[in-house]
């Protein structure tokens, strides 16, 4: 299948990609917040199929030395094609001179790891306190 695999927010429909984010609890955003949250970071990164977003991320970033990366996401039947390591890949191009951190659920640490991402020894988060009981839930922390 021919995907399009775009950097920019040209055309984006908020809805689809806030579905994709909501849907697999990665976000409680409203579409605005979603849009917000793409445009307030350097790097964004979207596939579609044909006018439908199937998958997205993006990185906040100084541009210079340090990125961090977030909302990553394909759309479960897009799932299994390379897709979600595409988006990684087209973001660490967009931050090539940076490290790059992340944190991710459990279950996707060691997808994390394939495409070369490090445990780290002395990464540390002051989580917001709204999240706190559900990311001890989750096991994240
Ligand atoms: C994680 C995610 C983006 C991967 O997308 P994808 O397009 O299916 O991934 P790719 O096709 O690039 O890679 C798939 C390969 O990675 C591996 N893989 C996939 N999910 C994995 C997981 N949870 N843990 C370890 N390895 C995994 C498998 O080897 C798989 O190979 P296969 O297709 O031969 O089975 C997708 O599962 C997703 O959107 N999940 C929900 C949201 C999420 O958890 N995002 C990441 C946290 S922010």
């Amino acid at each position: 299948m021919a995907y399009t695999f775009q950097k920019n927010r040209e055309n984006i429909d908020w809805v689809q990609v806030t579905n994709i984010l909501n849907g697999f609890g990665l976000t409680d955003f409203t579409p605005e917040q979603t849009r917000t949250a793409f445009e307030n970071s350097a790097v964004n990164v979207f596939i579609l199929d044909g006018s439908k977003v199937v998958g997205c991320g993006r990185a906040l970033s100084d541009g210079i030395s340090q990125a961090a990366i977030y909302n990553i996401a394909v759309e479960e039947s897009y799932h299994h094609q390379g897709l979600g390591k595409k988006i990684i890949s087209l973001i660490l191009e967009e931050t090539s001179s940076c490290n790059v951190v992340l944190y991710t659920h459990p279950n996707t640490v060691s997808w994390y790891e394939q495409q070369g991402f490090r445990r780290m020894k002395t990464g540390m988060a002051l989580y917001h306190p709204s999240s706190i009981e559900e990311l001890i839930r989750m096991d994240f922390i």
